[in-house]
């Protein structure tokens, strides 16, 4: 596709690109959020560098994606209970998201996407990984495709699939709420998803998330989850996103999957986040 009002600039083989020629200060012309659209489309993982945005810059700019929806777990920053604060402080171990997943797929409708924007950043290190679930799918063969069409994942947010509680990092700086409640977060949506946007076919299996196949015992689900998760983040199917301030990113959850390294003990890292739209998997 070629675009007239933006630059789209692609930073891997498999997805992800810098978009240019927009100021997210101001409201988008029609046809630059149409072309900004389309680049998340075509790209998955889409960032913007070099913003000086405050909530409500962000809140426009997550509507030309979709409504922006809640996260169960963490209390919003004031006035927007949707965007919370994502924060490591140097003395901190865990962080968040430290395991590839797509986002909440224990919800009956996950986001569409996943909008980070970078307040302050490490000097180096705390780079987002993105993976492509379209050529993780793709990639198959004709007989696990076959097998794969036809099932639904059992997704959980208080579970991990080898029966451990879930790895929500908890910290001091995060305003937690409704964790205890994380065991009644559970769904089922189909393993092979298809994208309404590209018509396009996606893997939708997370270990993080995915605790069995439906009609499977766990012991059967476990080999197949794990060698999926493996095939899933091939390193041809995936992208770094690097960091720096005022870099605003979205991910489409519905064909990537993410993983944010935690490489950089001694660093303080805080982004803002904010889940984009909710959509029924089919
Ligand atoms: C997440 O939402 O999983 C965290 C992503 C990040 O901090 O890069």
């Amino acid at each position: 596709m070629s675009y007239e009002t933006i630059t789209v600039k692609p930073i891997a083989g498999a997805l992800g690109a810098e978009i240019g020629g927009v100021d997210l200060r101001e409201p988008l012309s029609n046809q630059q959020a149409a072309e900004v659209h389309q680049a998340f489309l075509d790209h998955c993982a889409i960032y913007v560098r070099d913003q000086d945005l405050g909530p409500e810059d962000i809140m426009r700019y997550a509507r030309y994606f979709a409504e922006p929806s809640d996260y169960p777990f963490v209390e919003g920053i004031p006035g927007y209970p949707q965007i919370f604060e994502l924060r490591k402080e140097p003395e901190m171990a865990d962080n968040v998201g430290g395991a590839w997943h797509s986002d909440t797929t224990y919800l009956d409708k996950p986001p569409v996407g996943t909008m980070l924007y970078a307040r302050e950043v490490p000097a180096y290190g705390g780079d987002t990984m993105v993976a492509n679930q379209y050529l993780a799918y793709e990639a198959l063969s004709d007989g696990m495709k076959r097998m794969l069409d036809g099932l639904v994942g059992v997704y959980s947010a208080g579970m991990r699939r080898d029966g451990g509680r879930s790895g929500r990092a908890e910290n001091k700086y995060m305003k937690m709420k409704g964790t205890e409640e994380a065991e009644k977060y559970i769904a089922e949506h189909p393993v092979v998803r298809t994208h309404p946007g590209t018509g396009r076919k996606a893997l939708y299996v997370n270990n993080r998330h995915t605790i069995r196949f439906k009609g499977w015992t766990d012991e059967e689900s476990r080999p197949l989850i794990d060698w999926l998760q493996v095939h899933c983040t091939r390193p041809e199917f995936t992208a770094r996103i690097r960091w720096e301030k005022g870099t605003i990113t979205i991910w489409d959850n519905r064909c990537c999957q993410h993983f944010a390294i935690n490489d950089y003990t001694g660093q303080r890292r805080v982004l803002w986040r904010l889940p984009v739209g909710a959509e029924l998997p089919v």
